[in-house]
């Protein structure tokens, strides 16, 4: 018999937001506020753009089969415009989760990885299945204004805005990570899907407005969010000509000869309605997601919350045990958030709600959390 990947044995069974799922799925009349899923429809710009591409791709003169390795270059183009990068260090991919996994491979098992406490849980489960064996874990906690102190490691994951608990790391901030890194030969992978709900004029968008960033960091970045590609599967990595291995070598060959082994690139439907979006204002999909945070905080104002100013995403104190606040949340109101504790070790006592659902499921859960919080209720 072959034998099981040991590294499993270091995973929960479930991946959390499976269990979510899971969860949800067993009751009947549940708000889901847990899984950071969009609800918007996405553009008629980008969704025309996409019919497009699939009806020329059913003409013999529009078909194209498979695509560049790398992605389709007038969207690397787009993007290493906004980015100031140039098109070759642009890795189109089905997303950034995917982008995370397929990312250890450049660095193998004998890293150190520092990830941020709590984080998005790709980073740490990819890791462990990846066999590293160090991982070190940076505290975000209201003690610290959620920004950790940084601690030496080869690799740190770092997101900004931060999943879960909203909170964007100001240029200050960035600026010394990216001094740390260069300090201990660090790479950063920098994720940025949330930058679109970046208002803090201070925030940076992208690592690569601190300088020197590129000799450390790579980013990884999405369409999910910002245009409602959670379904359709559309992302980037950046991945810098400068950046360099220990020995000197160069990282961005690696990036590429494993994109074009893996992977033979995102669908190019999705990277048609990618192109268009480049070309469309998501402002009012975001200014909507705006106003469903500042309804969920009017509803949760009776406890301390970090995030929604700019990200999807409110991460409120409950106090106690995090599953045990989930569950008494749920059984009581039928509101599903997601336990901060799922997220690591320093989201006790937290839950995380998304501000991504439609809006007649936010003023539903506004109205449940209004009545659980309040003592007359
Ligand atoms: C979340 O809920 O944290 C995210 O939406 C999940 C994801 O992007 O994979």
């Amino acid at each position: 018999m072959v034998k099981r990947n040991h590294n499993f044995e270091r995973l929960e069974p479930n991946y959390l937001f499976k269990r979510m799922l899971d969860i949800a799925a067993k009751y009947k009349s549940v708000v889901d506020l847990s899984i950071g899923d969009t609800s918007l429809p996405i553009p008629q710009e980008v969704t025309e753009a996409m019919e497009r591409k699939a009806q020329a791709l059913g003409t013999l003169e529009g078909y194209t089969g498979y695509g560049m390795g790398q992605g389709n270059l007038e969207l690397r183009e787009l993007l290493a415009q906004k980015y100031g990068r140039s098109a070759d260090e642009i890795f189109i991919s089905d997303g950034a989760k995917s982008d995370v996994g397929r990312l250890q491979l450049l660095f193998g098992n004998q890293v150190s990885i520092a990830v941020q406490d709590p984080a998005y849980p790709v980073y740490v489960d990819t890791s462990l299945l990846m066999g590293q064996k160090e991982i070190v874990y940076l505290p975000c906690t209201r003690e610290n204004n959620f920004f950790p102190e940084l601690k030496k490691a080869d690799l740190i994951y770092f997101c900004s805005p931060h999943n879960p608990t909203g909170y964007a790391a100001t240029r200050d901030q960035l600026t010394e990570l990216v001094e740390f890194a260069k300090k201990h030969n660090s790479i950063i992978i920098y994720d940025s899907a949330y930058a679109a709900f970046i208002q803090n004029p201070d925030c940076p968008g992208s690592i690569y407005e601190i300088p020197g960033a590129d000799e450390v960091a790579i980013e990884v970045s999405s369409f999910s969010k910002t245009f409602g590609f959670t379904g359709v599967r559309l992302g980037w990595s950046i991945v810098p000509k400068q950046l360099k291995y220990a020995d000197g070598r160069l990282v961005h060959p690696d990036y590429l000869r494993i994109a074009t082994t893996f992977f033979n690139g995102a669908s190019n439907i999705a990277q048609a309605g990618g192109v268009a979006a480049m070309q469309t204002d998501c402002s009012p999909l975001i200014a909507h997601y705006r106003e469903n945070v500042r309804i969920l905080r009017e509803a949760l104002k009776e406890r301390f919350v970090v995030g929604g100013g700019d990200a999807p995403y409110l991460f409120a104190y409950f106090g106690g045990n995090s599953w045990q606040e989930f569950e008494t949340l749920l059984e009581r109101s039928g509101v599903l958030a997601i336990p901060g504790s799922g997220f690591g070790r320093s989201g006790e006592g937290f839950l995380r709600f998304s501000a991504l659902a439609k809006r007649s499921t936010i003023e539903e859960a506004a109205n449940r959390l209004h009545c659980y919080l309040s003592p007359t209720c």
